[in-house]
């Protein structure tokens, strides 16, 4: 018995010497090899593949359970590495306004931390509104400086998914209702995290157009209308930005789910495209182990216990339906990002998060986002000089929006109201009183299985306060709009009226104070027939993240011209809307966008239905004169570039920036076009008084359309106008020229 107990251990220590040994001759070069990967280029001009070699012998050293190890979640936010060969596990945080609150490994708990705070940023329709590609890739890399900070290596953002209704849920967090405008700013903001050495993931891939039935709805969509409008930001953020990562999206497009979509994910994104990053599932956006693999998924997210891409997985390869290569190339992918992005060392003391310069940026882009709507004998800017009683009516002037609602949230480091704005800007110069007005309420319907039900009354207390006070104040300030709880992931709105009965607060306010000035807080358009009307001013803010409320009063005071842009037209009625009118909203099992390319604007400008505010609208406290529209030539073959320049003047008493909007309109075409396109815009500061000569370029590919014979982009000859504007529907100069 001693003896065979001696053998046992003598056996047992030979055996953990020889298993030390054999890993230390893989951990240690491989842990090399990983080391040697870290580059030192940083950015966008990274080239994912440069370590492909390097990769190959890795994966010719794993097993094949190491393999599919890595390629589904291994808690919520965090996918597998391989300890013994040195990699590190990918740690994935939303994304995409701000670096969201530290959850439980394997659940939506928080884990109460004192450390995860961080910037609440703009949200997508905010910045929008700016249409400043620079602050698209500062704000990029201040998320991008925050998420490394808090360890992470990709950020699930930016959200580009095309504002199809007005009334989605997710409108706050995606960007506008133009492919043009979108792919711009994906680019900036994409450029910004990755030059901080963060992976960006571009999200969700792709015509995830609505909330409701996201998980089960078919999209049916011709593919000129997919690649034209649906589909380009997407392209822009491969082609151009390098994006590292892409999220399929929950729905699905003809017939296939978009996280098993041969055409979406293989041909289109990594065959055509040449994307060489990796493809993640959105969360529990996985619905089958061998289509997934096959149909170009590389990693499953956000399924709880048994992984499509899992053990189902494993065993299918074992019994050769789904080929080693298949599994080899997916590994790869995720070896590409991970070597590209250098992971944050555990033992690393957490820095700070919010800095002082982010604040800064978010300030930035929420002072460029705001839009002045109406402006009523220039009765804004508020002068202090005259103003000495301003009354502040409405939840929303102390509403915070980092979070609340179903879906990703940030939990701020800090977050300036309206209200505290206003306190902070005008100190003792005049007295600010504040009434609530109205209560944003739900309420449980239990005969409807305890749903939740808006409260459309108005609470008649607050509604006497808000009057009263109204009355005997020399300016009103109403903050109306709609919150986070709101408009919210997985649900749509079911209308477009400013909820919690705001408008009959609005009219009865306006009916004691003729200068009452409606500053919307919300995140998408509204119906604003009856705040237009009875209002005198009217500025739409936004989500704007944590220094929101310094932005808004300094635009009510004038230290900040108003200088936003609609990223949205605001339709009359919700009726008058492509996907309304047309009644193929919401489908049920599938949603046909009968609308085409006609989305936004492009159906109201061809429909000729007028909008209660047009796309790219915005007016500022001085005013633009547009003249001599020149283009460098008059007629251009398919490979050049239209020199195109025209004077903008300030012609106002204020400095201000102007966005000046570039649009064609096609002249006797065979083919059919939308009335008109954005192809342009820039951003342009004028001192008052001051000219500037003002130049964009538009290269001829940029006109070409997708030709559904065959399968590709093509020009079409023949003349085009250019026509630029300060709206889509406000055209200040024209020109002719032919292709
Ligand atoms: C959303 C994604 C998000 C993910 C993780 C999903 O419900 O659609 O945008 O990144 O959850 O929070």
């Amino acid at each position: 018995m001693l003896r065979f107990t001696l053998l046992k251990a003598y056996y047992m220590v030979i055996k953990t010497a020889l298993i030390v040994l054999f890993s230390a001759a893989i951990l240690i070069p491989s842990g090399k090899i990983f080391s040697q990967c870290q580059s030192p280029q940083k950015g966008t001009q990274k080239d994912l593949t440069l370590f492909d070699t390097k990769i190959g012998h890795i994966i010719s050293e794993m097993s094949l359970e190491e393999k599919i190890y890595m390629l589904h979640g291994n808690g919520l936010f965090s996918s597998a590495g391989i300890k013994r060969l040195g990699i590190p596990e990918m740690k994935y945080t939303d994304g995409p306004f701000g670096i969201r609150e530290e959850m439980e490994k394997n659940s939506w708990n928080s884990m109460k931390l004192t450390t995860d705070s961080a910037t609440f940023f703009p949200t997508g329709s905010a910045l929008a509104a700016t249409w400043n590609t620079d602050l698209a890739y500062l704000l990029g890399t201040a998320l991008g400086e925050e998420a490394r900070t808090r360890g992470k290596d990709i950020l699930l953002g930016p959200a580009v998914n095309i504002t199809r209704i007005p009334t989605g849920g997710r409108t706050f967090e995606y960007m506008s209702e133009d492919p043009l405008l979108n792919a711009r700013l994906a680019v900036g903001y994409i450029k910004g995290v990755q030059d901080r050495g963060v992976a960006a993931c571009v999200k969700h891939f792709a015509l995830n157009n609505q909330e409701t039935n996201r998980v089960r709805v078919n999209v049916i969509v011709d593919e000129r209308t997919m690649r034209e409008i649906y589909l380009s930001a997407f392209e822009a953020a491969v082609k151009e930005a390098n994006v590292f990562a892409v999220m399929a999206a929950y729905n699905k497009i003809g017939g296939s789910w978009c996280s098993e979509n041969e055409n979406l994910l293989n041909q289109i994104l990594k065959k055509e495209w040449g994307f060489k990053g990796l493809v993640v599932s959105d969360w529990g956006g996985t619905h089958s182990s061998v289509k997934s693999a096959q149909g170009g998924l590389d990693v499953e997210m956000g399924s709880s216990g048994n992984a499509f891409m899992g053990q189902a997985l494993l065993d299918s390869v074992k019994a050769g339906i789904v080929a080693i290569g298949v599994i080899n190339e997916k590994v790869r992918r995720i070896l590409r990002v991970r070597f590209s992005v250098e992971p944050v060392s555990e033992s690393k003391p957490a820095g700070i998060v919010a800095t002082p310069e982010h604040g800064e940026i978010a300030y930035r882009v929420a002072s460029q986002s705001i839009v002045l709507l109406k402006n009523t004998d220039h009765l804004l800017p508020v002068d202090l000089n005259k103003v000495r009683k301003i009354a502040v009516i409405g939840d929303n002037a102390i509403h915070k929006m980092a979070s609340g609602g179903f879906g990703a949230g940030v939990k701020t480091r800090y977050e300036i109201t309206p209200l505290e704005g206003l306190k902070n800007k005008i100190g003792d110069r005049a007295s600010i009183k504040f009434v609530q007005g109205y209560k944003p309420s739900f309420s449980q319907n239990q005969q409807l299985g305890g749903r939740r039900m808006l409260n459309k009354q108005i609470d008649s207390t607050l509604l006497k306060e808000a009057v009263e006070l109204a009355r005997k104040s020399d300016i009103v300030f109403i903050f109306a709009g709609t919150n986070r709880e709101y408009e919210t992931e997985s649900t749509d709105r079911s209308d477009l009226k400013l909820p919690y009965g705001q408008d009959e607060l609005i009219s009865a306010v306006a009916a004691v104070n003729p200068r009452t000035v409606v500053v919307l807080v919300a995140a998408s358009p509204l119906d604003l027939n009856n705040a237009l009307n009875c209002s005198s001013a009217m500025l739409m803010s936004w989500f704007n993240g944590s220094e929101g409320g310094n932005a808004i009063a300094d635009v009510l005071l004038g230290n900040v011209n108003p200088s936003g842009k609609l990223p949205f037209t605001f339709p009359a009625s919700l009726a008058d809307s492509p996907a309304f009118s047309l009644g193929t909203f919401p489908g049920d099992n599938n949603v046909e966008y009968k609308e085409g390319s006609l989305v936004g604007y492009r159906w109201f400008d061809t429909k000729k239905v007028k909008p209660l505010f047009p796309f790219g609208f915005g007016i500022s406290y001085t005013e633009f004169s547009y003249n001599g529209l020149k283009t460098d030539k008059i007629k251009y073959s398919s490979d050049e570039i239209i020199n195109i320049s025209m004077e903008l003047k300030n012609t106002g008493k204020r400095d201000g920036d102007e966005v000046v909007q570039l649009y064609v309109h096609r002249l006797n075409s065979q083919v059919e076009w939308p009335e008109k396109e954005l192809k342009g815009f820039i951003r342009v500061s004028l001192k008052a008084g001051e000219s500037k000569s003002v130049t964009m370029t538009l290269p001829i590919s940029q006109l070409r359309y997708w030709d559904t014979k065959i399968h590709d982009w093509r020009l079409e000859g023949g003349a085009i106008q250019i026509m630029i504007g300060s709206s889509s529907s406000d055209i200040r100069v024209v020109k002719s020229i032919d292709i």
